[in-house]
């Protein structure tokens, strides 16, 4: 490690997901045995207005069940098995990922949130998860470096109601094009930081250096070569994204 230079710190991304099925409490314990730095999660509200782990708008992916999250009730959700065959886990639900999060005392884990849309609940998802954040106390962070959450979306409208209804949580805006992560849409909403994919960072590299120009963090997705490793380390990236959190943290440490 260059002397004074920081490393990127390591998102585990789903979980441990190339380990373990995503969005799973092993795949989020062993990213934390492993070392992770924070937990990447995406949430869906159920149709009784609980928030969930699940990527998919649909369950037929990853259980054993089918159907639409948002119409189906968390009792509902719960009747199917989300891990593999020899390897059965359980739904979980965002608020004990939360608890997983907050109990790891050994060091301070930041989960970074990713709320998806277009979804039938619209800004719902978003004031469920603030009202949830602040139950937990870790809605009003003193500043970014002490947050515990991080509010990520592709959707600019979302993480513009973050910025005003929660103004001291690090808000991430998502995007695949490098035009417009790195363009005025980040201003406009008022987010913290910008969250590009490794592929277009690995065409538009000074999006990192112009993002903190403007005084914006980076976080990269989903960084799990070690070329884009290195690559995000010698660009000064601030977080990677991993669905291998345990050997990244390995390169990053060598
Ligand atoms: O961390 C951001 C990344 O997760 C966005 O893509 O589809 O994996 O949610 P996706
Ligand atoms: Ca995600």
């Amino acid at each position: 490690m260059t002397p004074g230079r920081r490393l990127p710190f390591v998102v585990a991304h789903r979980g441990a997901s190339a380990a373990l099925p995503e969005h799973t409490l092993g795949a989020y314990e062993l990213a934390l045995k492993e070392g992770a730095d924070g937990l990447e999660c995406d949430v869906r509200l159920t149709r009784d207005g609980h928030l969930v782990c699940i990527h998919d708008r649909t369950i037929d992916r990853t259980s054993d069940g089918t159907g639409v999250v948002s119409e189906l009730t968390l009792d509902e959700l719960k009747d199917y098995d989300y891990g593999e065959p020899g390897c059965p886990a359980p739904l979980l639900a965002f608020d004990e990922l939360v608890r997983l999060a907050l109990d790891w005392t050994s060091r301070p884990v930041k989960l970074f949130v990713e709320t998806k849309h277009p979804v039938r609940y619209g800004a719902l998802v978003e004031n469920t998860l603030l009202a949830c954040l602040d139950k937990y106390g870790i809605g009003a962070p003193a500043s970014a470096d002490h947050a515990r959450a991080v509010v990520m979306s592709f959707s600019p409208s979302a993480v513009w109601r973050v910025r005003r209804s929660a103004p001291l949580l690090p808000t991430v805006l998502l995007g695949e094009s490098a035009r417009y992560v790195g363009g005025g849409a980040a201003t406009t909403v008022g987010a913290t930081a910008i969250g590009p994919s490794v592929k277009t960072l690995r065409t538009h590299p000074e999006l990192v250096d112009k993002a903190a120009a403007a005084g914006r963090a980076t976080y990269c997705w989903t960084v799990d070569e070690h070329a884009d490793v290195e690559l995000c380390r010698r660009l000064g990236v601030d977080w990677v994204a991993t669905n291998h959190p345990g050997r990244t943290k390995l390169w990053l440490d060598a």
